[in-house]
């Protein structure tokens, strides 16, 4: 279990810097000490027991202290079948984005934001990010959609110090785009 850099520090709104590849032991080390506490908060026995962890399904590296560009995210898709999306990622960057938009109709939530900021957060509903992947050792494309690609913009702007009610309409958050698809 790691601890959670909240946004009332300033290290969280710093941007991160790439990775050198082939990724060092701590590096990697590091993606796996996220996956893990990931993994740890989806377990309602572990969290019986750490009542202080909160329930995630992606991390950035700045949330636990370190300005690097890697990110996790991890999330059952069929919980039934234990069948989950999971990313270990180095230097992710978004290389296309859909001009259609997508929002969560519940609002985002994030392991370093403790207060509540209702509203929408609109993102791109198709984006295709390169990354190198921790877990496949090898460069990667990945092509996603919905859900998948509002979890991988919001931990890839968590690179550059950007959190998901920075993307909220202050003045009128439950505004509504025409044509944007809600999730
Ligand atoms: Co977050």
């Amino acid at each position: 279990m790691l601890k959670i850099v909240k946004d009332t520090v300033s290290s969280l709104r710093a941007p991160s810097k790439e990775v050198e590849l082939p990724l060092s032991q701590k590096d990697e080390d590091l993606l796996l000490q996220m996956w893990e506490h990931l993994k740890e908060s989806q377990d309602p026995s572990f969290r019986e027991k750490h009542p202080s962890l909160r329930e995630g399904i992606g991390l950035a590296a700045p949330q636990v202290g370190v300005n690097k560009r890697l990110i996790v995210i991890h999330y059952p898709v069929d919980e039934e079948k234990k069948e989950y999306i999971t990313y270990l990622l180095a230097n992710p960057k978004i290389v296309s984005q859909s001009v259609k938009e997508c929002y969560l109709e519940a609002g985002e939530g994030c392991l370093s934001v403790d207060k509540e900021h209702p509203g929408y957060a609109y993102r791109s509903y198709r984006i295709r990010v390169e990354a190198y992947d921790a877990l496949k050792k090898e460069n990667v494309l990945i092509k996603a959609m919905g859900f998948d690609a509002i979890a991988l913009q919001h931990e890839i702007d968590h690179l550059s110090g950007i959190l998901f009610y920075d993307r909220i309409d202050k003045k009128n958050p439950f505004y509504k785009k025409d044509g944007a698809i809600a999730l």
